[in-house]
């Protein structure tokens, strides 16, 4: 076997593995395996959202439990991008909840 398809079935070859995503707009590169929040942050990017009161906020817990790392994703809103992993062309947006009309 070649070092080369050595390289290519070793668990780690997937994480070299690189493509876009876009931020608000802007071409971001995310790796294979990559939550969409673990993107953001490797790419120097801190607001994920605005609160009904227009207070940035970012990635809390990392783990699901907060949601404050809730965005707009492929046009679904709510979605916690600390748990949702990076695909290719995935459209990402922050998430203003003074412009969300909210019903209880
Ligand atoms: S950072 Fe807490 S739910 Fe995502």
């Amino acid at each position: 076997m070649s070092s080369e398809k050595r390289r290519n079935r070793h668990p780690k070859a997937e994480q070299n593995h690189t493509f876009q995503i876009e931020v608000d707009g802007k071409k971001i590169v995310a790796r294979a395996g990559q939550t969409i929040a673990e993107a953001i942050l490797d790419n120097g990017l801190k607001v994920f959202r605005r609160t009904r009161n227009g207070a940035p906020r970012s990635f809390y817990c990392g783990m699901g439990v907060c949601y404050e790392c809730r965005m707009i994703v492929n046009g679904a809103p709510n979605v916690r991008t600390c748990m949702t992993p990076a695909t290719p062309g995935c459209k990402v947006v922050s998430q203003d909840e003074s412009l969300m009309k909210v019903e209880w």
